[in-house]
């Protein structure tokens, strides 16, 4: 079960049953893969015209799914993807041996702001993450944001598909309280109290205060790290494609 977290480092959110099932978010979130899906695109068009890549940074890799998007977007290009938690790594290591054998994907077991601070400033060409971010304490947030700017080469690309919390609170709750009737009816249908139970916790620590990932204040974040512009793709419930560029 998760604990209350009080420092700015990664936590384990995901090392439990919901790490161990997580292929059930698809069917409490079927807006996931479709997100995954879109920031792949989202990165193969920013890439047409331009030289490929030499470094591809995905942060929160999980077990793959988003991943599995960027390795079709980038061609023959390399990709390191970081996440911070064995369970989920073990899976992806798992579900993409295939890109890892061919040495086309490296990855790696380390926190998100601890592996961005090892990578040389002005280094990437684009930085890639889905439903990550979301996932971090506000001020743990603030610190990966600025060391995205900083890895980034100038004119490099930062997308993420996440859950960017409506600024309309009333709308925003509203939309949570469809994902809780949604998760009740998923799991008592598989007959999986336990995983309910993990999930509705772990949606009680994204919709926290010191955590949910408000739309416009993101937005505003991503500004003051620098960012021009930041922009707002694709809106769906509690889910937006965000982009930033890095001048
Ligand atoms: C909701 S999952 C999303 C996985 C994947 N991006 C996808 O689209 O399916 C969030 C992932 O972020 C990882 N994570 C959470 N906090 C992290 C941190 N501080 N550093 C690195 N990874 C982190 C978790 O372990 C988990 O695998």
């Amino acid at each position: 079960m998760n604990a209350i977290p009080n420092q700015h480092t990664a936590e384990r959110l995901f090392s439990g049953p919901i790490g161990e099932e997580y292929e059930k978010l698809k069917l409490i979130c079927p807006a996931a893969a479709d997100m995954s899906r879109r920031v792949g695109e989202y990165l193969a068009d920013w890439l047409q015209g331009r030289a490929a890549p030499e470094t591809v940074l995905e942060l929160g890799c999980g077990t793959g799914v988003t991943t599995a998007a960027l390795l079709a977007a980038i061609g023959r290009a390399s990709l390191t993807s970081v996440d911070s938690e064995p369970t989920m790594l073990a899976q992806a290591r798992a579900n993409l041996a295939a890109w890892i054998d061919a040495g086309q994907l490296r990855v790696v077991e380390n926190d998100a702001l601890s592996f961005l601070r090892a990578q040389p400033a002005g280094s990437a060409d684009a930085i890639a993450s889905a439903f990550t971010l979301h996932n971090f304490m506000d001020g743990y947030r603030i610190e990966v944001l600025g060391e995205i700017f900083r890895v980034l080469k100038p004119g490099g690309l930062f997308v993420n598909g996440d859950r960017y919390g409506l600024d309309d609170t009333l709308e925003h709750t509203r939309l949570i309280q469809e994902e809780v009737k949604q998760y009740f009816k998923t799991f008592r249908e598989l007959n999986q109290l336990d995983l309910l139970e993990h999930w509705i916790v772990h949606l009680f620590s994204d919709e926290s205060p010191d955590r949910v990932m408000r739309l416009a204040p993101a937005l505003e974040r991503m500004a003051a790290a620098g960012f021009r512009p930041a922009t707002v793709h694709y809106r769906h419930e509690v889910n937006a494609l965000v982009t930033g560029i890095k001048p």
